[in-house]
């Protein structure tokens, strides 16, 4: 059975990813930091609490995985935890863009970097980004969330070269607005019948993983047929 480390796994896009591997088969090491225990969830579905800017408590959760898990690394990692942070940026608090920066950037990075010699040696191995379709735009009142989005673009292309000949994949995906938690603290909201839903890209996600072992799909934009949005 393939194992999935997936990040971001209690809600919203990283939870329907979750659902719908488990579906297939796959064996699922979620993190996140609070799960809604109240729900039934599948048996192949591990869910590890941690807070990811946690270095040290981040260190341990992930040694905790590997233990579990058949080999030292995944066979595939997803990166979907994420925040956002909206408004103009001399407004946004210094702690609230750390914390931006380490959720959206920091940890994908460290937690890419843990697995990496293993899949090398291995030669096998495939990685998944949640970056954003603001990776490619400019963002007003979500300067820093999109700044923190092209980083982590950059970084999949620039690792996918770098990994490639070891037979590593690595994907981006760039999905539009979709209907979860993360615009909860936004002045803003998706129109119900112009969005995405998680499952959408949790779709996407299957997808790209259903490609053949001499394909990569390098970068993916996933956008609703129309598009509106309106103020809360
Ligand atoms: N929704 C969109 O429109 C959209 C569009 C483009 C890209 N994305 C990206 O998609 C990814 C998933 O977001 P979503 O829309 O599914 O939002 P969401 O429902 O708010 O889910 C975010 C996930 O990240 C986890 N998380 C956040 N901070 C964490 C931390 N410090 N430590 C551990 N886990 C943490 C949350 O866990 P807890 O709730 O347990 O803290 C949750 O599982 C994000 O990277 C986001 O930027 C979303």
């Amino acid at each position: 059975m393939k194992t999935v480390l997936l990040t971001g796994a209690s809600s919203g896009i990283g939870l329907a990813t979750a659902l719908r591997l488990n579906g297939e088969g796959y064996e699922v090491f979620g993190i996140g930091r609070t799960f809604d225990e109240s729900l039934s969830y599948p048996e192949n579905f591990h869910r590890f609490s941690c807070d990811i800017t946690n270095t040290k408590a981040l260190a341990k959760t992930l040694q905790d995985i590997s233990n579990r898990m058949p080999q030292p690394s995944p066979d595939i990692l997803i990166h979907s935890a994420g925040i956002g942070l909206y408004g103009l940026q001399e407004t946004l608090k210094p702690s609230d863009l750390q914390q931006l920066i380490r959720t959206n950037l920091e940890a994908p990075i460290l937690i890419t970097t843990e697995f990496l010699s293993f899949m090398k040696q291995r030669k096998s191995g495939h990685i998944i980004f949640l970056s954003s379709v603001t990776a490619k735009k400019n963002n007003t009142y979500g300067c820093a969330y999109g700044a923190t989005k092209a980083g982590l673009l950059s970084f999949a292309n620039s690792l996918f070269e770098e990994a490639r000949k070891n037979n590593i994949k690595v994907t981006t995906l760039l999905p539009d607005m979709t209907q979860t938690n993360l615009y909860r603290n936004a002045d803003f909201t998706a129109d119900e019948a112009a969005c995405l839903f998680p499952e959408d890209i949790a779709d996407t996600i299957s997808y790209v993983l259903s490609c053949g072992d001499h394909v990569n799909v390098t970068e993916l934009t996933i956008q609703p047929q129309k598009h509106r949005i309106q103020k809360k």
